[in-house]
């Protein structure tokens, strides 16, 4: 069958060379799209080995490239040349070609080649709220806030207050279950006291394994939190090592229940109606990678719309303001985020959000910025990040080098946040009027 726009007067190895450099192009193409169409996966092609993911990407036009070189080199007088070149052309697109469908298999079957049970855990559907059990207990709870002489405080300890709170909420972030480098002590002492604590929801923002694309990790996790902590409710973020190499389908395996239901319609990005606190999770893995016009729309829809007497606490996996470092491994600057600050943080400061929480850095950070509060926690067992070398003009309070959670207990016009090392001991206080 002749090829109507394939010039008559092309020769057949040089058919054969575009043909074949053609089928590479769209393998190395379609490879691509579906990677980019995971969730963070863009992050890894700015955030991680940015050279090898972007060579991904030109691999695909190596082979026309060869291919095209090889035209000029026709008109020498010795054929060798050109002959070489549309060699070396055929082999690359060989090359991409099996490269390409490798890839592609295992970001595809990868994630489906180990099973996840639904958990034995309560997980907390956007769409039903949570409701505070503090005030169906009707009594102050042991292990609240108030007093706050209760617990071995730090310097900045706060005025304690003698009502009980109205919700009792707790954070922590990035226990990477999987990983040789992470604690496993200081996770499941994190999860033991938060258990004894009882709080009225429990968020993970994300990390909580250390390759998403491992079946086997999901279920270290799953085990550990059906042991320890089974009966406090849940919501756990997804983070980029969770989404890592379609990780994405094993994280809703795993934490997203079937009869999920969000305002926004995804379930990496919603609001939760918690009582007496407006929570608003957002997806936002490496950076803002996922923070599409639709999420953007989403999000100031939501803020705008809520109820200014009670506070609005705001979850993600990758930070804002931070403390951190310049990793020397993969050249990237992890500390006052770059995409972050200025795609979402102008929102916080004219919708008036009370406080953010993230993880993503492996330290507890408290900052603020233009009457934003931020907390920083990703010391759940994640391997610690090194002493920072830059030091954000945000920042109020950093412990580097600790594993531990944060308590947030929301009292009537204030909320008192304590973090808390391992053994349950607090670090540091805040009381935030709103
Ligand atoms: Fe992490």
């Amino acid at each position: 069958m002749k090829i109507s726009w394939m010039d008559e007067r092309l020769t057949a190895p040089q058919k054969r060379v575009i043909l074949w450099s053609l089928g590479a192009l769209l393998l190395g193409l379609i490879m691509n799209a579906y990677h980019y169409s995971l969730e963070g996966a863009k992050g890894l092609y700015l955030w991680n080995r940015t050279g090898l993911f972007r060579s991904l990407i030109l691999m695909a036009f190596i082979p026309g490239s060869l291919a095209l070189l090889s035209f000029p080199l026709e008109k020498l007088q010795k054929k060798s040349a050109s002959k070489i070149m549309r060699g070396f052309s055929l082999a690359s697109s060989v090359v991409v070609a099996l490269l390409s469908v490798g890839i592609l298999a295992f970001l595809i079957l990868g994630p489906r080649s180990g099973s996840v049970e639904p958990p034995r855990l309560k997980l907390i559907n956007p769409v039903q709220g949570i409701q505070p059990s503090s005030l169906a207990a009707g009594g102050i709870l042991s292990n609240s806030a108030a007093p706050l002489t209760a617990q071995p405080a730090g310097p900045s300890a706060v005025p304690a207050s003698l009502a009980p709170p109205l919700l009792r909420l707790s954070f922590s972030s990035d226990p990477h279950w999987g990983a040789d480098t992470s604690n496993t002590q200081a996770r499941s002492d994190i999860l033991a006291h938060i258990a004894e604590r009882k709080p009225d929801a429990f968020f993970m923002l994300g990390d909580t394994v250390e390759t998403g694309s491992k079946a086997l990790m999901w279920n270290f996790a799953l085990a550990d939190l059906e042991a320890i902590i089974p009966s406090v409710p849940l919501k756990v973020l997804l983070g980029n090592h969770d989404a890592l190499f379609g990780g994405q389908y094993l994280y809703k395996k795993a934490f997203v229940q079937k009869d999920f239901k969000s305002d926004s319609g995804s379930p990496y990005y919603y609001s939760i109606d918690a009582g007496a606190a407006k929570i608003i999770v957002l997806d936002l893995p490496w950076g803002t990678e996922q923070f599409n016009a639709r999420q953007k729309k989403w999000l100031t829809k939501t803020l705008a719309e809520s109820n200014r007497t009670k506070p609005v606490i705001v979850l993600s996996h990758s930070f804002f303001y931070a403390s951190g470092y310049d990793d020397p491994e993969l050249d990237k600057p992890w500390y006052d985020h770059f995409q972050n600050i200025p795609a979402v943080t102008p929102l916080f400061e004219q919708y008036g959000v009370d406080l953010v929480i993230s993880g993503h850095n492996h330290y507890q950070e408290y900052l603020e910025k233009n009457g934003v509060r931020y907390a920083v926690i990703g010391a759940m067992g994640g391997i610690p990040d090194p002493k920072p070398t830059y030091v954000s003009p945000a920042s109020k309070w950093i412990a580097v080098n600790q594993h531990g959670w944060l308590d947030v207990d929301i009292y009537e016009g204030e909320m008192v946040l304590s973090f808390r090392d391992q053994n349950n001991a607090v670090l540091h206080q805040e009381q935030i009027r709103y």
